[in-house]
């Protein structure tokens, strides 16, 4: 019975990452999920060696401004597709809430190499 608590340490574990997804809101969770399905292949560092196609999407996209990056995903560009007729207004207004709350990629390199 003494390894009983080896069965709550998994669930310790899953309950303590559930904990840092909730500092997202509930709409930029679904803005994230958005972001990993449709945009992360070209918007997302394969792996660390490899460049992304398109820029890093963070707060400092467009100025920050919601309403220029929804437009731009509803428009998209002759390099990137529109997603228009694929997401409706209140999920583009979703990746663009999550996109804002990214920091942008200078502050993530900066935090990665902070040993502090
Ligand atoms: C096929 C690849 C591809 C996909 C998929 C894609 N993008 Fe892009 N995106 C690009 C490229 C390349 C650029 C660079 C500027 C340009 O030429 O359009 C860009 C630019 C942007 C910009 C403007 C960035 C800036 O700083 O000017 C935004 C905002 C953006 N994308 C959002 C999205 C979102 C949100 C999605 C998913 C719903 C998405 N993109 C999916 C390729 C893609």
């Amino acid at each position: 019975m003494r390894q009983l608590w080896l069965l709550a340490l998994p669930i310790y574990i899953l309950s303590a990452q559930v904990h840092a997804q909730s500092a997202l809101t509930p709409r930029q969770q679904e803005g994230q999920k958005i972001l990993m399905t449709s945009c992360g292949l070209c918007h997302e560092k394969p792996d660390i060696l490899n460049p992304a196609v398109a820029p890093h999407l963070s707060r400092s996209t467009l100025g920050g401004h919601v309403d220029d990056i929804i437009a731009y995903i509803k428009t998209g560009s002759n390099v990137m597709p529109s997603f228009k007729y694929m997401y409706n207004d209140e999920q583009l207004r979703s990746v663009a809430d999550y996109i804002i709350s990214r920091p942008d990629e200078a502050a993530e390199g900066h935090k990665a190499n902070d040993k502090k």
